[in-house]
């Protein structure tokens, strides 16, 4: 199959096949990161402009690394110095960045829907970095492809997310992208941190972190979004590490061979202990790594989309 969208905004919006070419695109450009010149030409001439609306480290880096491993040029804005802080709003702020001639704008969002409402607008690829409650499409591509790597097949897997399924973008990712490819995904957490009707998304619910290691080939353990607290509804961080959090302990009690991933930043001692985190069922590390190649393949298949369309308009 080929790739015909312009954008990446969700992974709700992709096919099994679709994702199964980001996850194959992604193995062949793995290789081009240990080499000793790092750098392909697949990208040179385009601009690739990072708009981060919210703090990133990992996104927002790997984003760059892999622009220019495909030899794009890449501008990053910080809305702190950028006309956002003049009241410009995100059209217009799109708009202008495709006046000037980018090719793609990576957009990460405290506003649900953020970037698809961008993509509707431009002509230029979209690609959603995170967007509020909604999705983290490459973080779900990149734990997708950590864990294929690691097992060898995704069909099939019992994976559980722990922690804040609630006000999670990459909970939702995971699910849509997990489910499509055939893993059966448990979701754990206290009842305040499970939205209403998850079950819809094809996901079973339980709020008993050791029902939920049971069988468990993977776990995919949540950060705690405190920031997002508004309501102060987050149960205390002692008592959640308590009741939720991974330990030794816990994971002697789950299969020899369970893979632990993290999407980062990880609260050390409250979603899980450092022991874990750096133990040998960790994968997370090897996440990071493997987000330079999910979003070498993403920027790759969008841009070239995005130029065949620009060459059907001027034909
Ligand atoms: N996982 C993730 O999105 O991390 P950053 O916020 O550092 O980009």
């Amino acid at each position: 199959m080929s790739w015909t969208k312009k954008d990446l905004l969700g992974l709700e919006y992709l096919s099994k096949e679709e994702l199964e070419l980001i996850l194959a695109t992604a193995e062949s450009f793995k290789e081009i990161s240990s080499r000793e010149i790092k750098k392909v030409p697949a990208l040179r001439g385009k601009t690739v402009v990072n708009l981060f609306y919210e703090p990133s480290t990992r996104t927002r880096v790997s984003f760059e690394v892999a622009a220019k491993r495909l030899s794009a040029d890449v501008i990053n804005i910080a809305t702190e110095t950028s006309s956002v802080k003049k009241g410009e709003t995100l059209i217009d702020t799109g708009t202008n960045i495709q006046a000037l001639k980018a090719d793609v704008i990576v957009i990460r969002h405290n506003y649900s829907g953020a970037a698809n409402m961008l993509a509707r607008h431009l002509d230029i690829s979209v690609v959603n970095a995170g967007d509020g409650w909604h999705e983290h499409p490459t973080q779900a591509l990149l734990d997708i492809f950590t864990l294929k790597e690691k097992v060898g097949k995704i069909e099939g897997l019992n994976v559980s997310i722990v922690g804040d399924i609630a006000h999670s973008r990459v909970a939702r990712s995971d699910i849509w992208g997990l489910t499509k490819l055939g893993a059966k995904v448990t979701v754990c957490a206290p009842k305040i941190l499970i939205p209403e009707g998850i079950e819809h998304m094809g996901v079973r619910v339980t709020h008993n972190i050791d029902e939920a290691m049971r069988n468990a080939d993977a776990i995919n353990v949540l950060r705690m979004q405190f920031e997002r607290d508004e309501k102060a509804v987050f149960p205390q961080q002692l008592e959640y590490f308590k009741t939720y959090g991974i330990t030794l302990e816990r994971l002697e009690k789950a299969k020899k061979d369970i893979v632990v991933m993290h999407p980062g930043p990880i609260n050390r001692g409250i979603e899980m202990s450092s022991e874990v985190a750096d133990g040998k069922n960790s994968v997370i590390l090897e996440q990071v790594t493997n987000g330079i190649a999910v979003r070498m393949a993403v920027l790759f298949l969008v841009a070239q989309v995005a130029d065949s369309k620009k060459n059907e308009f001027t034909h």
